[in-house]
């Protein structure tokens, strides 16, 4: 990583732990490698993320319905979809220093990174899957496996979901929910985890029309991160495969520009008729379509979106992270560096920070707050000077912070302070819902 990235990643990471955004799971036991907790102002980004995702693939949609399967379902299952035998990195360690890395993102694969040595180990192969047993007796039949991905069990109850939906091809369903796998190098803060969360919908389609809908599910992909999340075009890629899975026929990963350089954020995938042919295999049970109209039995085509929620945080993250020279009341100085995260506002933690200029006027304050948090995520602070609470809304993102002062009793209107602009405006309390309605929902 460039020292550039380095310092932002690090500066990233600070500030999510100082602001309660992601903090090390377990920490007071000195942290677990590659589990991560999002506290509140974290958790309610993600929440807010994942519901855009949810509306954008599932709610507005008449062709995609939803499914919430387990996370631990019948071993089975992770034969049929090749996990178990092929779900595997290659692992070498340097005997010198101890450090493990995965061959594959090793740029010398002949000399260790941190100490220079050359005594590595062969590559051994690494199966991802977390195994786990289910029942009282810990023996290999009582084996079985966190999902590493949500779309199998989509596959397994796809039959299922049809027939309750009365959906006809094509269609979509949809899921999200946690996956596990145990990386060799969880890295980059939360981009490579070992428990992430997954966003995924698999598309059921008639073969003759898939590559079509490949196209179309890659274009509503990007503009779900352009127009709905805001991110600038230039910080996103396209990057095509050229090595294909052998079932399947286009495979494209939407990348974002980290401080860490290029990462995948999501995949879209034609995965071919593989996974019903492979779960009908496996099963015994017939996973074929009936098309009633053309009155024949086929295994649909699968166009796949899969991208991890995590990941899209990360990147907004990222992307909102600012800092700039604002006044200060410090002594000696009249700027300091204040840190900004210029979240969108829908997928801000706090959309709307009510303050109270004194405490004196907590009452009529708490009254607006009431009103306001039935329509956006607010927060009602009124602890230090104003300044003091202005720094700490730019920090976790608020796009609006509404102050409540003594002239607020006379002339029924309240101040808006806009974290981009810096403009602080009066608006009248009776025109305050639609003002701010325009501006977080734009
Ligand atoms: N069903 C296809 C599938 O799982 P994948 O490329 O392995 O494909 C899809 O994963 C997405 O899941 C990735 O684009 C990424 O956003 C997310 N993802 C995968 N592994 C991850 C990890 N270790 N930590 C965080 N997110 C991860």
């Amino acid at each position: 990583m460039a020292e550039k990235g380095k310092d932002t990643m690090e500066k990233l990471v600070s500030l999510c732990k100082r602001r309660g955004f992601i903090f090390q799971s377990s920490e007071i036991y000195g942290g677990i490698n590659g589990f991560w907790d999002y506290g509140p102002y974290g958790v309610a980004m993600r929440r807010a993320v994942e519901q855009l995702w949810w509306k954008t693939m599932v709610e507005d949609r008449d062709d995609v319905v939803g499914l919430d399967s387990t996370v631990i379902c019948h071993p089975k299952v992770w034969q049929a979809s090749g996990h178990l035998d092929k779900f595997a990195d290659l692992m070498v360690d340097c005997t010198q220093c101890k450090k493990r890395y995965r061959q594959d993102q090793m740029e010398d694969p002949s000399v260790c990174a941190n100490c220079g040595s050359r005594e590595l180990t062969e590559p051994r192969e690494f199966n991802l899957m977390m195994k786990t047993y289910v029942g009282p007796v810990f023996d290999e039949e009582h084996v079985a496996y966190l999902r590493a991905e949500t779309c199998q069990p989509i596959f397994v109850d796809y039959e299922l979901v049809r027939n309750v939906s009365r959906l006809k091809l094509p269609f979509g369903i949809a899921q999200v929910g946690k996956a596990f796998r145990n990386e060799v190098t969880p890295r980059f803060f939360t981009f490579r985890s070992r428990e992430f969360v997954q966003m995924e919908m698999e598309f059921f389609c008639r073969d003759d029309g898939a590559m079509e809908w490949f196209d179309y599910w890659r274009d509503q992909r990007l503009r779900f991160y352009t127009e709905t999340l805001r991110i600038p075009v230039d910080r996103l890629k396209l990057h095509e495969h050229d090595k294909l899975a052998h079932y399947a026929k286009a495979a494209v990963d939407v990348e974002f520009a980290f401080p860490f350089g290029w990462g995948e954020l999501e995949g879209i995938h034609h995965r071919g008729t593989w996974d019903t042919s492979r779960h009908e295999e496996f099963s015994g049970k017939d996973m074929r379509y009936f098309d009633q109209e053309r009155n024949e039995r086929f295994h649909p085509t699968v166009v796949e979106t899969s991208c991890g929620l995590d990941r899209m945080c990360l990147a907004l993250l990222c992307q909102a992270y600012s800092e700039d020279m604002a006044e200060t009341r410090k002594e000696g100085q009249e700027q300091e560096v204040r840190v900004v995260l210029r979240l969108p506002p829908v997928v801000a933690p706090v959309q709307v920070a009510v303050l109270p200029l004194s405490k004196k006027l907590n009452d009529d304050a708490r009254l607006l707050y009431e009103r306001l948090r039935r329509a956006y995520r607010c927060e009602f602070d009124d602890g230090g000077s104003i300044g003091k609470r202005y720094r700490r809304q730019d920090e976790i993102g608020t796009p609006f912070c509404v102050t409540v002062d003594f002239e607020t009793l006379e002339d029924k209107a309240v101040t808006v302070r806009d974290r981009d602009a810096m403009t602080q405006e009066r608006v009248p309390l009776e025109s305050l819902d639609r003002v701010l309605m325009d501006r977080v929902f734009a």
